[in-house]
C-alpha cells in the first residue's frame, strides 16, 4: 500500500486509540438509521437508539441473546451463511413499517459477524412522496413541452406546382436530408413555418422537438432569458431554481427563429456564438452547455437591406443562410393558385361536414385576378369564409369575401374547343339534373343514376368543372 494511501486510517487510528470501542459506539448511536450487529454465532452485540425507536426492541431485550430467539425468521442470519448482501427488504412490525439492508462483516476474508440497517418508512414514504410530487410535475411539463414542440406539417402538406413551387419544394426536401441552417425568406404567409416544419419533419430530428420563436413577439430584454434560460437568482424576478432555455429545449431537435429580422444586435451576436460554438450560457451562470441543435430562420424583411443599415450582422446573415429558401409571393405564381383553391375546398369539405363543393368559373376568374397580398393565408380564410357563406355545393362570387374585388372579367368567355364545349355540355346536363331533384346526397345519387354514372364519377365532374 503507498504511503498516502495509508495517511486517512493513520490519522483516524490516533484519534481512535484513545477509546476505540466507546468512538465506535458513539459513532454508531448518532447514526439516523436503526443498526443491529450479530457476530458469527448469530448472537446481538450491538443496536443503537434508532433500532429501538423503529423496532420498539430495547437493548436489555436483545443483546447477548441469539438473533433468531428475539426475532424469529430474522434474515441477517441468512447473510452470516451466504456472505452476500440484501438491500430494500421490507418489514412490518406492531404497526411500523421499515426497510432493511443487510451486509456481512468482513475480516481477513472470513465473515465474522452482520449488520442490519434499517430505516423507517415513514421517513422512506416522506422522500418517495416527494419523489412522486416530482416526478408528476416533470410529466406534466414534458407533456406540455411535447405538445408545444410539435411540428404537424410534411412535406405532403405543401402544394406547389410546375412553374410555381415545386423547385422550391425540391430544394426544402434535399436540405431536409441535410443538417445545415436553413434561411427561409418570404413575404407575409406565404408558408414560410409550413417548409420550417416539414423540413423537420423529414430530416433526421424528426423525433426530436422543433422549438418555434416568434423573434418580434417577445421584447428583446425578455427574449434573452427565453431563448438561453438562466440560473437562480440571475435578476429580482428570476424564479427559483432558474429556467431552462428554448435553445436547451430544442436539444436533439430543431429550432425556428421566425422574425429572425427582429433580433436585437445584442441578441445577434449571442445567437452567432451559439452556431459557432454548439453550446448556451444561461443567464447569470457560468457553466457552458452544449446543444445539438438545427436553426431553422425565417424572415419577411429584406435582410440585405439591414445588412446595409448596420441593422443585421453581416457574418451572422451567411451563417444562417447556408440553405436559402425564397417562397415567391402568390402573385407571381399563379400556377398554384388553382390547386391551392381544390386543396382548400377539399379541407373545408371536411371540416365543414358538407358533402362536397364545387366553385363556379366566375369565382375563379375573380380569384385569379386578385394579386394576394396576404398570400396563401389570405386565399386559405377566403376558401373557408365561402364555403361557410355557400348556400349549396357550389361556391359563386357572391359567397368570396368582400375583400377580394370583383372584376369585370366576370363574364363568361365562349369556349372554343371542342373538348371545352362537350365539358360545358356536360356540366350544364349535370346541374340540370341534380336541380331537378334537390341538393341532398340522396338526390345526387338519383341525379347519377338516371345520368348513367356513379356517384362518385359525378363529384369528380362537378369538382373539376372550372379546370377547362
Ligand atoms: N404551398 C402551400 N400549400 C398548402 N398550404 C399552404 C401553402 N403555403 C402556405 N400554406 C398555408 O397558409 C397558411 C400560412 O402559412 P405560414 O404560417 O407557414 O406562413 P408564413 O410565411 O409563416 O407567414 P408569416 O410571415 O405571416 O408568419 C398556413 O395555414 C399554411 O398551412
Ligand atoms: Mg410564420
Amino acid at each position: 500500500m503507498s504511503k498516502s494511501s495509508r495517511q486517512p486510517s493513520h490519522r483516524l487510528d490516533s484519534i481512535v486509540t484513545t477509546h476505540p470501542l466507546e468512538w465506535l459506539q458513539a459513532i454508531i448511536a448518532s447514526i439516523n438509521d436503526g443498526i443491529l450487529v450479530i457476530d458469527s454465532a448469530g448472537i446481538v452485540r450491538m443496536v443503537n437508539p434508532e433500532y429501538t425507536k423503529i423496532t420498539g426492541v430495547r437493548p436489555d431485550e436483545i443483546i447477548g441473546r441469539p438473533l433468531l430467539d428475539v426475532r424469529p425468521g430474522a434474515q441477517l442470519v441468512s447473510v452470516l451463511q451466504d456472505g452476500h448482501s440484501r438491500s430494500g427488504v421490507f418489514r412490518s412490525e406492531g404497526g411500523v413499517e421499515y426497510v432493511v439492508d443487510m451486509a456481512p462483516i468482513v475480516i481477513d476474508g472470513k465473515v465474522v459477524g452482520a449488520v442490519s440497517i434499517s430505516k423507517a418508512m415513514t421517513e422512506v414514504h416522506a422522500l418517495y412522496q416527494q419523489l412522486k410530487k416530482h416526478k408528476e410535475k416533470v410529466d406534466i411539463l414534458e407533456k406540455t413541452i411535447g405538445s408545444m414542440a410539435k411540428a404537424r406539417y410534411t412535406f405532403e402538406d405543401i402544394i406547389g406546382k410546375e412553374g410555381g413551387l415545386r423547385t422550391t419544394v425540391t430544394m426544402a426536401r434535399k436540405a431536409a436530408e441535410t443538417d445545415l441552417p436553413v434561411l427561409i425568406t418570404g413575404e407575409s404567409g406565404t408558408g414560410k413555418e409550413l417548409f420550417a416544419q416539414a423540413i423537420h419533419n423529414k430530416s433526421t430530428r424528426a423525433n426530436g422537438p422543433f422549438v418555434p420563436v416568434n423573434c418580434s413577439a417577445i421584447p428583446n430584454e425578455l427574449l434573452e432569458s427565453e431563448l438561453f434560460g438562466y440560473e437562480e437568482g440571475a435578476f429580482t424576478a428570476a424564479k427559483r431554481g432558474g429556467k431552462v432555455g428554448l435553445f436547451e429545449l430544442a436539444d436533439h431537435g430543431t429550432i425556428f427563429l421566425d422574425e429572425i429580422g427582429d433580433l436585437s444586435y445584442h441578441l445577434q451576436a449571442k445567437l452567432l456564438r451559439v452556431l459557432q460554438e454548439k453550446t448556451v450560457r444561461r443567464v447569470g451562470g457560468t457553466q457552458e452547455r452544449t446543444v445539438n441543435l438545427r436553426i431553422i430562420a425565417a424572415t419577411n424583411k429584406n435582410l440585405d437591406q439591414l445588412i446595409r443599415k448596420s441593422r443585421f450582422r453581416e457574418d451572422l446573415y451567411y451563417r444562417l443562410s447556408v440553405v436559402n429558401l425564397h417562397i415567391p409571393p402568390l402573385r407571381e405564381r399563379k400556377e398554384d393558385l388553382l390547386p391551392l383553391i381544390y386543396f382548400f375546398l377539399g379541407n373545408s369539405t371536411v371540416e365543414s361536414g358538407k358533402p362536397c363543393y364545387s366553385i363556379s368559373e366566375e369565382a375563379i376568374n375573380v380569384l385569379q385576378s386578385y394579386d394576394w397580398p396576404g398570400n396563401v393565408r389570405e386565399l386559405k380564410n377566403a376558401i373557408e369564409y365561402a364555403t361557410c357563406m355557400a348556400n349549396d355545393w357550389t361556391i359563386t362570387v357572391e359567397d368570396l369575401p368582400g375583400t377580394v374585388p370583383r372584376t369585370p372579367k366576370m363574364t363568361k368567355k365562349p369556349s372554343s374547343t371542342l373538348k371545352a364545349k362537350i365539358r360545358e355540355l356536360e356540366l350544364e346536363t349535370i346541374r340540370a339534373t341534380i336541380e331537378k331533384y334537390g341538393n341532398s346526397t340522396e338526390a345526387k345519387k338519383r341525379a347519377a343514376q338516371e345520368l348513367g354514372i356513379s356517384l362518385a364519377t359525378l363529384y369528380n365532374k362537378m369538382n373539376n368543372s372550372p379546370k377547362s
